[in-house]
């Protein structure tokens, strides 16, 4: 897909790997409106790249539809929607309904909201262009945090289900699968016990991150891996899943070890 002319559609826009993604279709000719919980940071990166925008809550349902009919409005018809927010809860089962509910309702609800709500018109026109951001959490797993590695999964669902669904109406759908990325949701993680004997010095700058995107979307890619090795790792599960379950507990056990 040629991205320059088009007009993009970002969440969670206004820092990390959101920012990197605008910055990196605008450089390359598209128009963004750059949707973010934090007005101030939306704002900010919008300035920059001539694009517009927006103080959204991906959880508020409709106020995500009237974000999505204000770039309508205001820019022209979406082409590239970009499903980005999420949100990196940590703990096991024991997680609180609340918790769950939260990661359950920013990590897949919102991307089915705003792609439920784009769909039918892009459909209509013959095109569109979906990216979900999922992790590699959802290929793989995220020790120490179920509700995260478990919504990412639910995401890599629903990107494959359009994907199959779609293409023939003309949809196109990427699947953004990252591992670590020096964000502020990163630096969190960092403080988790044993989080930062995981990354060790494994973290990539989120504008890697957006050429990967902006490179995925041109070249029609449905999974985009900013990390290659997360190709091996994924392979290496459907090979073998047992052998992969029994990696992950050492790894699991060299986490609860350092948390000591
Ligand atoms: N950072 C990583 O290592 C990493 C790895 C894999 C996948 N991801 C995924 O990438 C996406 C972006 O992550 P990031 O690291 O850039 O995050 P981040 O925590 O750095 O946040 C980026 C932005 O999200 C906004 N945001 C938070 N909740 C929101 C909401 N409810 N509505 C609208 N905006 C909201 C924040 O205001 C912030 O500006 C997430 O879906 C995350 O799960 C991140």
């Amino acid at each position: 897909m040629e991205i320059a002319g088009t007009i993009a559609f970002v969440t969670a826009a206004g820092n990390g790997i959101g920012e990197a993604i605008s910055r990196s279709l605008a450089a390359r000719g598209a128009r963004v409106a750059v949707a973010d919980l934090d007005a101030a940071a939306a704002d900010r990166v919008a300035r920059d790249i001539s694009g517009i925008a927006l103080a959204v809550d991906v959880a508020d349902r409709a106020g995500l539809e009237s974000a999505l009919d204000g770039t309508t409005k205001r820019l022209g018809p979406i082409d590239i929607l970009v499903n980005n927010a999420g949100v990196a809860i940590g703990g096991g089962v024991e997680a609180s309904d609340d918790e769950w509910e939260r990661s359950w309702q920013i990590n897949l609800m919102s991307q089915v909201t705003a792609t439920r709500h784009l769909l039918p018109q892009m459909i209509q026109r013959g095109s569109g262009y979906l990216v979900h951001t999922a992790s590699a959490a959802g290929l793989l797993t995220n020790l120490g945090a179920a509700p995260y590695a478990v919504t990412k999964h639910a995401v890599v669902a629903l990107a494959e289900w359009l994907s199959i669904t779609h293409a023939h109406q003309g949809i196109r759908v990427s699947c953004l699968c990252p591992q670590f990325v020096s964000t502020n949701m990163l630096a969190e993680f960092l403080d988790f016990p044993g989080g930062r004997e995981l990354v060790g010095d494994s973290a990539i700058t989120p504008e890697a991150v957006g050429k990967a995107v902006a490179d995925g979307i041109e070249q029609e890619s449905f999974l985009i891996l900013p990390h290659p090795e997360v190709a091996e790792y994924f392979r290496r599960k459907a090979n073998d899943y047992e052998r992969w379950l029994g990696g992950m507990r050492k790894l699991q056990a060299v986490m609860d070890a350092a948390a000591e």
